[in-house]
């Protein structure tokens, strides 16, 4: 089945859920065009590079992950280098970061000898390419946390938090609602599907808004991602239990607040989120102040939220470039290798590009006071 014809599979199966069941939240509505088994967008396609939707800061430069895998190291250190350890990814898209973050590791036989590898990823395309990436360090795959075994661990997050559902409560002159997706018109099974917004009746659901979504006028909107505090809650909690550390990097501001951050991305231009369903990407941003907050109530220590240009920095990115542009090529090809890698680093540290949108937070078992790049 074409990419297309799986996107407009996906469009009828929301339509009919709405019509047996009513308007769906958001949350759902995201979570269904995502995720949905065989048809959702990620499960049924590879959206990262110039080809794709989008592309993340690993396929930008091998010096993204070069810079994780030295923190990696350094944490394992800190951690009293546990052997055996896992370490985890979620979302690890072409396996690009891990694979620079590995080649990099290789300064540390004792921290390669001790890992044992576990991907989280729901998209076969992607697990096809991680295998070809990673085959050689024996990953193992699971569809969540659960199934990695106990024991202690260090976790990597690059834009993965982004692609859980939000729920979207809209404040008006009654107080506050859920925003909701029904379908434009009556259902069409012999075309395709329309989707529109409408607000939900209040409900338990309200309990999900913050204290830092007061105080709100009407039109203001707010945004909870409970599929993110509850992963994010598993990850403190075996922090705590087993010892281990997590490094999450993702987009959104530093302090949780007001707005509506849900948007589409397809080939690299913004959609309306209702549109393209299933054919484009849908992420919003990550409320880090709700994610450290958990972290601190389940007894982590919290590092962050820093700006991804300051945390790359920090960990010596910018001596990294002037060591890959200076590389052992004749001098032709220098210039031009020195013009890409100035690029890259431009992309991903300076404050117009990524370095400031983008932030980046660690927990870490309680023991834990200082890590590299906070
Ligand atoms: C935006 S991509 C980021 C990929 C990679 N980390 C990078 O930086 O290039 C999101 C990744 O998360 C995966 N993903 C999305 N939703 C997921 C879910 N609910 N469970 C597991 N993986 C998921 C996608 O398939 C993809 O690998």
């Amino acid at each position: 089945m074409s990419a297309t014809d799986r996107a407009c599979d996906l469009r009828r199966q929301i339509a009919q859920q709405i019509t047996a069941q009513g308007a769906v939240t958001v949350a759902e509505f995201m979570r269904l065009a995502l995720a949905a088994r065989h048809l959702g967008y990620y499960a049924s396609r590879d959206p990262l590079g110039r080809q794709g939707d989008f592309i993340t800061a690993p396929e930008i430069s091998q010096m993204f992950g070069e810079m994780i895998g030295l923190w990696c190291v350094d944490t394992w250190h800190r951690l009293g280098r546990p052997n055996p350890f896992r370490l985890i990814e979620l979302g690890p898209g072409r396996g690009t970061l891990m694979a620079d973050a590995l080649r990099a590791a290789r300064l540390a036989p004792d921290f390669l000898a001790a890992l044992d590898l576990h991907l989280v990823e729901i998209s076969e395309p992607l697990i096809a390419a991680q295998g070809q990436a990673l085959g050689a360090h024996h990953p193992r795959w699971h569809e969540t946390l659960d199934t990695i075994p106990a024991g202690p661990f260090m976790l990597i997050a690059n834009e993965f938090f982004d692609a859980l559902p939000v729920h979207q409560f809209e404040m008006t002159t009654a107080g506050w609602r859920e925003r909701g997706v029904t379908l434009r018109e009556g259902p069409a099974w012999d075309q395709d599907v329309a989707f529109s917004w409408t607000l939900l009746p209040p409900g338990p659901q309200l309990a999900l808004l913050r204290p830092a979504h007061q105080p709100a006028k009407p039109g203001d909107l707010a945004e909870v991602s409970p599929a993110s505090i509850a992963v994010c809650d598993q990850i403190a909690r075996r922090c705590r239990a087993d010892g281990g550390a997590a490094l999450m990097i993702d987009y959104g501001p530093a302090e949780s607040g007001l707005g509506d951050s849900l948007q589409a991305l397809r080939r690299h231009r913004y959609h309306d989120p209702l549109q393209d369903v299933g054919a484009a990407d849908l992420t919003a941003h990550v409320d880090f102040a709700a994610l450290m907050d958990t972290s601190r109530l389940a007894g982590c220590a919290c590092f962050g939220p820093v700006t991804q240009g300051a945390f790359l920095r920090a960990l010596g990115i910018e001596m990294r470039a002037a060591r890959l542009s200076r590389g052992q090529l004749p001098q032709g090809q220098k210039d031009d290798v020195a013009s890409e890698v100035a690029s890259a680093l431009h992309r991903l540290i300076d404050p117009a590009e990524m370095g400031t949108l983008f932030k980046v937070s660690a927990l870490a078992m309680p023991q834990l006071s200082d890590l590299a790049g906070f």
